[in-house]
């Protein structure tokens, strides 16, 4: 067993889910390892669609795919994932990926927050289709502070266990607020 940090924790569930042809969303775009990761799964015949609220992401992004030679299967969005619904019909997609925070190397107060980030998550559950996974990566203490990881965590906890199955790690002999990874399967 590898020793895992959360993103390849996350990823090893996101190639388990993701096939040939796929839907998928990176609600997080950042430096575009996701999106990266996603436009290889679902290939020529797939689709990905990526959000971020920062030009910066969205630059370093491209860059990242080009290096990456994947398929022309993306599209990238200036745009907050709270606004998700807009691009997507429901019961679509396959996959939705949440990574939260900040951007590696960027301005930390343009964080995600916790009111805007169950927006998108509340939306994300309309747009999964059944057996597509949602994976999220919460952060919390330093700069993220508690209050989304609070808020996050409370709503997970309210989903109707008929229609969803969540399921909630922890690096649990990890000191210092380590990172939470949850996985949300729709029924
Ligand atoms: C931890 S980073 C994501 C890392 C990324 N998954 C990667 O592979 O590099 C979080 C990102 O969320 C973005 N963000 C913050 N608020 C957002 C919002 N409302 N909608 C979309 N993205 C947002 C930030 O700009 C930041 O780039």
């Amino acid at each position: 067993m590898k020793n895992y940090q959360i993103t390849q924790w996350c990823a090893a569930f996101i190639r388990q889910q993701v096939q040939e042809g796929d839907f998928c969303i990176d609600a997080t775009m950042g430096n575009g390892n996701d999106t990266l990761l996603l436009s290889q799964l679902c290939g020529e015949s797939g689709k990905v669609l990526a959000f971020d609220i920062q030009e910066q992401a969205l630059t370093a992004t491209q860059k990242r795919l080009n290096a990456g030679h994947v398929p022309e299967n993306y599209r990238l969005l200036l745009e907050s994932h709270a606004n998700m619904a807009e691009y997507a019909t429901p019961d679509s997609v396959s996959c939705i990926v949440f990574n939260f925070g900040y951007l590696p190397g960027g301005d930390h107060s343009l964080a995600t927050r916790g009111k805007t980030s169950i927006q998108a998550l509340t939306q994300a559950l309309t747009l999964l289709k059944k057996g597509g996974m949602i994976s999220l990566c919460i952060y919390s203490g330093g700069d993220s502070g508690f209050e989304e990881r609070d808020q996050i965590l409370d709503w997970l906890k309210n989903l109707d266990p008929h229609q969803y199955l969540v399921i909630k790690s922890e690096y649990y002999n990890r000191p210092n607020n380590p990172p939470i990874p949850v996985l949300i399967i729709k029924n």
